[in-house]
């Protein structure tokens, strides 16, 4: 979604914007601008396209300002062209705004707006806005005042910068449902929608809460809530190296997360196995220990790959724990008046911790009255915030656009968490122990797993031309298809399917012929027999059988044409390895039909509008 950066100090403000602007790409967009206070005027400089095209554009630009917003749109209201792009001003040019998120009430807004006589240049909500706060700002009020009585009469959600050549020294920064956060610096501050845009330069960080407005000077900040209380903010420290935020030697984001996996996996589960006593430890539970005894029913709320890590995390808690779990697409659950007992327990998962649909749900949960964990990636992100307790995944920034080492860290997690519900409620140590092995060694068994290039190249050379994919797998092997098919649709715009294998009998066996490549998900488990027919079925209608298989099944080499392996392991734990080549070949797929990996056509890294 779209990404914000502003910048007020001592430096040219230029570089330090278009250096944001390049750290918030992986968010997804299709256009980008600036604007700057140069003397006393502003100037809006923006364009189509890439960063790169702004840069381009700006080839010839010098600057001189110490004050500056940039900001890369993901458009929601309005085609992304250079009118629509971000930054948007009054009618007098003296004011400037950035914005994301999407002004649910900006119709009736504007429909004042403009029985007032204000002309509009663009589509846009964001544009509604400026003139919105311009029309307070005329009335005598600071920029601070009319941008704080404009936010409390506007519906939907917004993060957002404003700045005014009648009061250089000073950046509004407000948010409702979007991130920001502020970077302090020594007599130099910055704002950003997500610290990588800022690390370079601070590790000190002021994370805003929703309707709250701030208004930074170079070496001030003076934070209000939108019903004008004043409010005090933490100063935090961020554990972020610009190394983890960089591409190092790989050629994408996503083929460096996918290689990360046996380190990022490390450390989620770094000490939190407890071997000896067959046990999980998890520190931001550890105080909720009578609340997990008395659950007696989990709802896990989440989209996306987080989704389908939840589908794999339904299973064990359910087969380690025995308590009945639901799934949820958040964005489904939070409208149709879930039914929630006061022992619910509402799970939510995300990587960003900024996704819109889960923190709404996390929002209505709430409402009911139910308590509310996570299970989150980012530190110190929205939803890590909004939930009573929860469990950081410490997988790292994740920048590609496709979720990859989120996932296998989330259900390793998982892993965790059934360990210690399983313990709670009569699980024999010696179960646990196996369990707690089982975790221990996974690292190294996704190393060995990610030694299937070869094999995933030849896959690629064969198929590069197809139109359609079927990944078939059964039991937590059923989400493992669903996040394949997911890979390959995002990043190479293969049309692909996720099913249970059992299921395809029911209605997409009606799609097999001899150009259809199936992968069947297949390890050596309780289901192997049962999955062989499946694949039987398709082999008997011509289908093109990719396997994914544990190293040590020589069977499978008979009635697949494509065959990788991957170690054994325990079934709650198949997903993290047998994802793996599912990774590689959309990854290797992407590369050769030419798709653009780190930055898929249309998709935004974290969805932070509905
Ligand atoms: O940050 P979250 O885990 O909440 O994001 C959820 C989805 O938007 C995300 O997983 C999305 O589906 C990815 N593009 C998948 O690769």
């Amino acid at each position: 979604m779209c990404g914000i950066i502003g910048y007020i100090g001592y430096k040219n403000s230029l570089p330090i914007l278009l250096d944001g602007l390049r750290r918030l790409e992986y968010r997804g967009y299709d256009s980008a601008g600036i604007a700057l206070i140069e003397n006393d005027k502003i100037e809006i400089l923006k364009k189509a396209g890439k960063v790169s095209d702004l840069q381009d554009k700006l080839k010839n630009y010098s600057s001189q300002s110490t004050i500056g917003i940039g900001h890369t749109r993901w458009a929601t209201h309005g085609a992304p062209n250079d009118i629509n792009a971000h930054p948007h001003n009054n009618s007098d040019n003296s004011i400037a705004l950035i914005h994301n998120g999407i002004i649910e009430n900006y119709q009736t807004i504007k429909k004042k707006l403009l029985k007032d006589g204000c002309k509009f240049q663009s589509e846009t909500d964001t544009e509604v806005l400026v003139h919105f706060i311009s029309s307070f700002y005329k009335n005598g009020n600071d920029l601070f005042t009319a941008t704080r009585l404009a936010l409390s009469e506007v519906e939907g959600a917004y993060a957002i910068l404003v700045i005014s050549a009648k009061e250089k020294n000073k950046i509004i920064a407000a948010r409702k449902g979007s991130p920001l956060v502020l970077g302090i610096g020594e007599n130099e501050m910055f704002v950003a929608s997500d610290a990588s845009a800022l690390i370079s330069y601070t590790n000190k960080v002021v994370y805003l809460d929703d309707e709250e407005i701030v208004q930074l000077t170079s070496n001030n900040f003076v934070t209000k809530t939108i019903t004008d209380e004043e409010i005090e903010k933490q100063i935090e420290k961020i554990d972020l190296e610009i190394g983890q935020i960089e591409k190092n030697n790989f050629d994408h984001f996503m083929l460096k997360e996918i290689y990360e996996q046996p380190e990022s996996v490390k450390n989620s589960i770094r000490g939190r196995v407890l071997l000896e006593e067959g046990d999980a430890k998890l520190g931001g539970l550890q105080d909720f220990h009578d609340q997990l005894k008395k659950t007696k029913r989990i709802i896990i709320t989440s989209c996306g790959t987080s989704w389908h890590a939840s589908l794999v995390g339904e299973y064990i808690i359910e087969q380690m724990a025995g308590i009945p779990v639901e799934v949820e697409y958040a964005s489904e659950f939070r409208y149709r008046s879930p039914v929630i007992n006061s022992d619910d327990l509402i799970w939510s998962v995300s990587q960003s911790g900024e996704t819109a649909d889960t923190l709404a749900s996390i929002r209505e949960a709430k409402n009911k009255g139910a308590k509310t964990f996570g299970i989150v990636n980012v530190v110190g992100s929205s939803i890590a915030r909004e939930t009573s307790a929860g469990v950081y995944i410490h997988a790292g920034p994740e920048i590609g656009v496709a979720s990859t080492k989120a996932f296998t860290s989330q259900v390793a997690v998982f892993g965790l968490i059934g360990l210690l519900l399983g313990r709670q409620r009569g699980m024999q140590i010696d179960q646990g122990r196996i369990i707690a092995n089982e975790i221990i060694s996974l690292p190294e068994k996704i190393k060995k797993a990610l030694n299937c290039v070869d094999q995933v190249k030849k896959i690629v050379d064969e198929f590069k031309n197809t139109s359609n994919f079927l990944f078939l797998g059964r039991g937590t092997n059923f989400p493992t298809a669903l996040e394949g098919a997911l890979k390959l649709k995002e990043i190479s715009y293969i049309h692909a399917e996720g099913y249970p294998a059992a299921e395809m009998k029911h209605g997409p066996i009606a799609l097999i012929d001899d150009k259809m490549p199936v992968v069947f998900i297949v390890p050596k488990d309780n289901l192997y027999d049962k999955v062989m027919s499946n694949i039987q079925e398709v082999r008997a209608r011509g289908g093109r059988i990719i396997a994914i298989a544990n190293d040590d099944d020589d069977e499978i080499d008979n009635f697949a044409e494509f065959v990788i392996k991957v170690p054994r392991t325990l079934n709650y734990f198949g997903p993290i390895l047998n994802i793996i080549p599912l990774q590689l070949l959309a990854y290797y797929m992407a590369i050769a039909r030419g798709c653009n990996v780190d930055q898929p056509r249309n998709l935004a890294k974290s969805v932070t509008v509905e």
